[in-house]
């Protein structure tokens, strides 16, 4: 048996085993009761009775272990023209401060603290602060519009909110304050104090009762210590799409997180102590929770955060630039990012002007890594490249490869195989029976999730359960499809519900139509994804006019888009939308978005058997050609 197929073996038969030896790498102040509490399923948790702080396993535990002088993070941002490192030492004074304000202000352990962030070092100090002091961090990424913050910060209830001045996103200044005003005027809880680092591009007005400056309370505050907290205490919370307009505050817990970075950052990434890690994400992103924050300082790695885009950050050589400067041994990213790549420098040029002997190995996940891609960048970096499947419920992979345990052969189009904790099945989703290999269905986990995964939703145990759990029995319902093969390779296909994935973010297409419904000139409407060659897939809207509507369809059309980039956030890319007359249905009346979907993309459809009047579907597809005309 091979070290993969011992590995998982172990970790489903005997958890308590596999799991308590990976959490003897982690120090904790009080040792677990049990490794695996499965009393009250599907509320598993791990570690029970444990306690430990996950800021000091991340930070002072280096500090104190011979890493001081050590580089724990590293600020690269072509955007600014800056590189800032900060040693393990020099982090854990920063966050030890501003932990210390946050008590001050009155933060304590358990209250919750939204991080309304651009990707800066005090966005990971913050973080890392919240953990010192037991409190529930919930980062809202910084491309999202007032309309969703505010939906956070009401589902949070934040005490403290942390930001800053501006962002920047390529060549805009995006300034954040006027967006943080506006959403906590539209929010019904109001946090009792926002504190804004200011950044030299843009200087924000402080609102006398509201704000506080970010550097003059650091500059006074005491330093804080760790604050033990219990394994299953909760560490953040991040809000993913669902299905409706209310996104789900994922709840990560403190043990079970820890135990399972440290394993990850070993034995799936390779990465040893003093190596370099790169995530390539955003820190309101599970990826960069857990790979440019949590995960690579947990195991005393350095981390990189990158300020900047893959391309015209300045060129398509931004990558290899920072892989060479910096020596990163493991870079992770989406294969949108290297989708772009690809579409400026085809042939990689501006490769050949870097080093990249330290580099070890490409990681793509937030949507699947399509053959072409695969072929692409391994074939350019003549390195592993590897695609691994992951949730933010699950907050690391259910399937990938292993550069740290066993290194298996690679099939372009899978994820490889599962994860040592997860049991991956496929099931027949309307009988719910497991399906043969071989054969494509929807993808499940059998029950217990390793540790962690999400313990619930914030303040929602109801909806935790039915939305992932009642479906199938026994079972985590992941939302996604596919296969498992003959040799029990993992093809994870695409979403079976109503989400999407635009350049590696989720996106939820029934919050579109909310939005879009709410025009006073569109009687209904449907926003599908369709297939898009840079970024994967993107939304595209359909909308059916109010009848005696005759006003120009291209305003109506504009005004839509206005409305969706507005209320989301430029994140949402509704580029498209095409007017119709009716929308195709089944006679019960249930939109036929998989039809619509097989027609945008140019693909042969079935009629479907239950639809109500079939002559709809030659419209939509002379709406669509119509469209792409203009
Ligand atoms: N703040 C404000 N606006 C933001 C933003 C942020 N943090 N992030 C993105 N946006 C805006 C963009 O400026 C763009 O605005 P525009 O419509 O006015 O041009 C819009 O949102 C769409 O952004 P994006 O989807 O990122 O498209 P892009 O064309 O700017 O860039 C890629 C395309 C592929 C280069 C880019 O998506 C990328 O680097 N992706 C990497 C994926 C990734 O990191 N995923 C995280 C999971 S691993
Ligand atoms: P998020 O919660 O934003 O990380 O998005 C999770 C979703 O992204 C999954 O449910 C999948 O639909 C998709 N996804 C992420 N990684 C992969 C992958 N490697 N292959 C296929 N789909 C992926």
């Amino acid at each position: 048996m091979g070290q993969y197929e011992e590995a998982f073996r172990e970790s489903l038969e005997n958890p308590d085993l596999f799991w308590g030896k990976a959490a003897e790498e982690i120090f904790w102040d009080k040792h677990w009761e049990s490794v695996l509490d499965a009393s009250n399923p599907p509320f598993y948790r791990w570690f029970t009775g444990g306690v430990l702080n996950t800021c000091y396993n991340a930070v002072d535990r280096h500090v104190n272990g011979g890493r001081a002088d050590q580089i724990a993070l590293i600020y690269d941002s072509p955007v600014t023209n800056t590189i800032q490192k900060f040693t393990y030492a020099q982090l854990q004074t920063r966050v030890a401060r501003i932990a210390g304000f946050l008590r001050e202000l009155g933060v304590a352990q358990g209250d919750t603290v939204v991080i309304y962030m651009p990707m800066i070092p005090e966005a990971l100090m913050a973080m890392l602060a919240c953990a010192r002091i037991g409190a529930v961090h919930s980062v809202v990424f910084g491309g999202f519009a007032p309309r969703e913050l505010a939906i956070r910060i009401d589902d949070a209830k934040p005490k403290a909110v942390l930001s800053a001045s501006c962002g920047i996103e390529g060549k805009k200044i995006i300034p954040y304050k006027p967006l943080l005003d506006e959403a906590i005027a539209l929010a019904a809880h109001k946090p009792t104090k926002c504190i804004i680092y200011q950044r030299p591009q843009v200087h924000a007005d402080l609102i006398e009762e509201q704000d506080l400056d970010w550097l003059s309370l650091e500059q006074r505050a005491h330093p804080a210590d760790c604050v033990p907290v219990a394994a299953t205490a909760p560490l953040y919370i991040l809000y993913t799409s669902g299905t409706t307009g209310k996104p789900k505050g994922v709840v990560r817990d403190n043990g079970g997180h820890a135990v399972a970075l440290h394993w990850t950052m070993k034995h799936i990434y390779g990465v040893k102590p003093g190596d370099l890690f790169w995530a390539a994400s955003d820190v309101g992103w599970v990826v960069g929770h857990s790979y440019i924050v949590y995960g690579p300082l947990l195991l005393g790695a350095t981390t990189v955060m990158y300020e900047g885009k893959p391309v015209g950050t300045p060129d398509p050589g931004a990558f290899w630039r920072v892989i060479s400067q910096h020596e990163v041994n493991v870079l992770f990213t989406a294969p949108t990012a290297f989708r772009a790549i690809k579409k400026e420098d085809p042939n990689g040029n501006h490769l050949k002007r870097y080093d990249l002997s330290h580099f070890q190995a490409l990681f793509l996940a937030g949507e699947r890594t399509d053959p072409d891609t695969y072929y692409w960048a391994s074939g350019l970096l003549e390195k592993p490249v590897i695609d691994h499947w992951w949730q933010t419920e699950t907050g690391w992979a259910i399937a990938g490869n292993f550069c740290g345990l066993e290194f298996l052969p690679i099939k372009p189009g899978s994820a490889t195989k599962p994860m040592p904790g997860y049991d991956v099945r496929i099931l027949d989703p309307s009988s719910g029976r497991e399906l043969e290999r071989g054969q494509s269905g929807v993808i499940v986990v059998k029950l217990p999730l390793p540790p962690g995964t999400f313990s619930t939703l914030w303040q929602r145990d109801d909806d935790f359960k039915t939305t992932y759990f009642d479906l199938f029995s026994g079972y985590y319902f992941t939302g996604d499809g596919g296969y498992i093969d003959e040799d029990g390779y993992i093809f994870v296909m695409g979403r079976v519900d109503d989400i999407i994935n635009v350049a590696g973010h989720r996106l939820s297409t029934g919050e579109m139509e909310e939005i879009v419904a709410q025009h006073p000139d569109v009687a209904e409407c449907a926003v599908i994804g369709v297939a898009d060659s840079l970024k994967g897939e993107v939304p595209l809207g359909f909308i059916v006019l109010k009848a005696g509507v005759n006003r120009d369809h291209r305003e109506i059309i504009s005004e839509v888009l206005q409305m969706v980039r507005k209320e989301i956030g430029a994140i949402a890319s509704l580029k498209n939308v095409v007017v119709v007359n009716r929308l195709p249905k089944t006679r019960s009346g249930k939109i036929l978005r998989s039809t619509m979907r097989q027609i945008a993309d140019g693909q042969e459809y079935k009629v479907p058997s239950t639809i109500d009047d079939p002559v709809i579907l030659q419209e939509i597809e002379s709406a669509i050609k119509a469209t792409e005309r203009m």
